[in-house]
C-alpha cells in the first residue's frame, strides 16, 4: 500500500492483485472526480467502455450541491448520469430499494460497462455495492462516500449488502469498487451527531492498530471538531490505510484477522439492541461506550492498566461521545452478546486490547467478568 500525498490530496493505492484500486482523499476539488474517474475505469475491461453511469444517493444528498457536483464532473469525464434518489436511513437499505435500482437499470439499458455511482453515507454505499454486484453479475463501481463512517470504514473493504426484516447486513456480496473518492468538504454538511459517531470508529483505529495515531487524535482533537480540511483528509486517509491494510490481508473475511476491526462492537451492537434502536444510542455512540466497557474488562482481565481506559475515556468525550452505558440493564446486555456472531461452542469472544494499538480476539472473559466491566460502565 503506497501513500502519495501533496498539500490537498492524498492516494492510498489497495492491492489486491487484479481488483486493485485507488483511495483518493481531497478537500474542495469536486471537478476531478472525473479524471480520478476516467482513469479507475480505464484500468478494467468493463470500465474501458463505460459511456453512462447510475448515481444513486439519498434525498439528503440529493438536495445538497454535493449530488450536482458528482454529476457535473463525470458527465465532463464523457460519463452520462442518470441519478436514483432514495429515502435516507437504515430502512432504505432493504430488497425493495435494490429492485427499484434494478428497474432503473434495466430502463437505461444497463450493461456490463455501465458504472454504478455510490454517493452518501454507509446506507447508499452498501445498497448501491450491492446492485452494483449483482446486476448482470457485476458492474464497475465508484464509491463516493460523503458522512465520516462511510470515509473511514464503510466504503474500503469490498462488503456490500442490504438488510433482511430480521436480520441486519445478512444479504450481501465481496465486491471491490474500482476507486473511492473521497473528498472531505461534504462534511461540513454532515450534522454534528453524524460527524461525532464516525469519529468513534475513527478513535477504534487508533486502540486496535495504531497507538501513534491515537497520540495525534488527542492532539488534534480541536481541529479535527471545527472540521480543518487538513485535519480532516489526515484522519480519513490514516483510517483508509488502516482499514485497508486489515482487510487486504483477509478479502473475504477467512481467516479471523478482520476480527480485529469488531472492538467495542460486542458489547456496542448489545448497546444498540438493548437500547432498541429507537435513537437513543446512534451507532457510534454503543461503539464508544461499548470500546470503554470492553477496555474495563481488559482491565479485569490484568491485560491493560486503567490509565488506558481513562485517555480513551477522555478522547471520547472531547468528541461528545457517551462513555458510560447509562440506565441500560447489563444482564440484558449480557443476554444481547450471547447472540453475537463471533461466539463459539457457546461463549462470548471478545477483542480486546493488550496495549494501545494492539488487541486480540479472546474467550477468556466469564459471564461475571463481562457484568463487572459493565457494572463499572454504567455510572
Ligand atoms: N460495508 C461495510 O463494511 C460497512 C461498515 C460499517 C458500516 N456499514 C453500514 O453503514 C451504514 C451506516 O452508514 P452511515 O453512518 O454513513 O449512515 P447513513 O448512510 O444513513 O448516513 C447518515 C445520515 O447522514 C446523511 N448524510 C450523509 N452524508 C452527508 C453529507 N455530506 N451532508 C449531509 N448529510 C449527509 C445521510 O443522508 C443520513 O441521513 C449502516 O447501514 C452500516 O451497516 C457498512
Ligand atoms: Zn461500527
Amino acid at each position: 500500500m503506497a501513500d502519495r500525498a501533496d498539500a490537498h490530496e492524498l492516494r492510498l493505492d489497495v492491492a489486491l492483485g487484479p481488483r486493485s484500486y485507488a483511495i483518493q482523499v481531497v478537500s474542495g476539488r469536486p471537478a476531478h472526480l472525473g479524471s480520478f474517474t476516467r482513469r479507475a475505469l480505464d484500468a478494467t475491461w468493463a470500465g474501458k467502455a463505460c459511456r453512462s453511469a447510475l448515481v444513486i444517493t439519498d434525498q439528503n444528498l440529493a438536495s445538497l450541491p454535493h449530488a450536482a457536483n458528482c454529476e457535473g464532473a463525470l458527465e465532463h469525464a464523457g460519463i452520462a448520469c442518470r441519478r436514483a434518489v432514495l429515502a435516507p436511513g437504515e430502512a432504505t437499505k432493504n430488497l425493495g430499494s435494490a429492485s427499484r435500482l434494478f428497474d432503473e437499470l434495466v430502463g437505461m439499458k444497463a450493461d456490463r460497462h455501465t458504472a454504478v455511482i455510490a454517493l452518501g453515507g454507509g446506507v447508499i454505499g452498501d445498497l448501491a455495492g450491492f446492485v452494483a454486484a449483482t446486476y448482470a453479475r457485476g458492474l464497475p463501481l465508484l464509491m463516493v462516500p460523503t458522512s465520516l463512517l462511510a470515509q473511514v470504514d464503510s466504503s474500503v473493504g469490498g462488503k456490500v449488502g442490504i438488510n433482511h426484516p430480521q436480520a441486519k447486513n445478512i444479504i450481501g456480496a465481496f465486491h471491490q469498487p474500482i476507486g473511492v473518492w473521497i473528498d472531505t468538504d461534504t462534511l461540513n454538511t454532515l450534522p454534528p451527531r453524524e460527524l461525532r459517531c464516525g469519529l468513534a470508529e475513527v478513535v477504534k483505529y487508533g486502540v486496535i492498530l495504531d497507538a501513534a495515531f491515537f497520540d495525534e487524535l488527542e492532539a488534534a482533537s480541536a481541529a479535527i471538531i471545527a472540521r480543518q480540511p487538513e485535519a480532516l483528509r489526515a484522519i480519513v486517509a490514516r483510517c483508509c490505510r488502516l482499514k485497508a491494510e486489515v482487510v487486504t490481508r483477509d478479502e473475504r473475511e477467512e481467516t479471523g484477522l478482520r476480527a480485529v476491526l469488531n472492538f467495542g462492537h460486542t458489547v456496542g451492537h448489545a448497546i444498540e439492541a438493548v437500547a432498541g434502536y429507537n435513537g437513543h444510542f446512534q451507532h457510534g455512540e454503543a461503539v464508544a461506550a461499548g470500546m470503554v466497557a470492553e477496555c474495563r474488562l481488559a482491565q479485569r482481565l490484568g491485560w491493560i492498566d486503567p490509565a488506558l481506559t481513562e485517555r480513551l475515556i477522555l478522547l471520547l468525550d472531547r468528541f461528545g461521545l457517551p462513555s458510560s452505558i447509562s440506565g441500560l440493564d447489563p444482564a440484558q446486555l449480557l443476554e444481547a452478546m450471547s447472540r453475537d456472531k463471533k461466539n463459539q461452542r457457546g461463549k462470548v469472544r471478545f477483542v480486546l486490547p493488550r496495549c494501545l494499538g494492539r488487541v486480540e480476539l479472546t474467550d477468556a472473559a466469564g459471564p461475571e467478568d463481562v457484568l463487572h466491566a459493565l457494572n463499572a460502565t454504567g455510572a
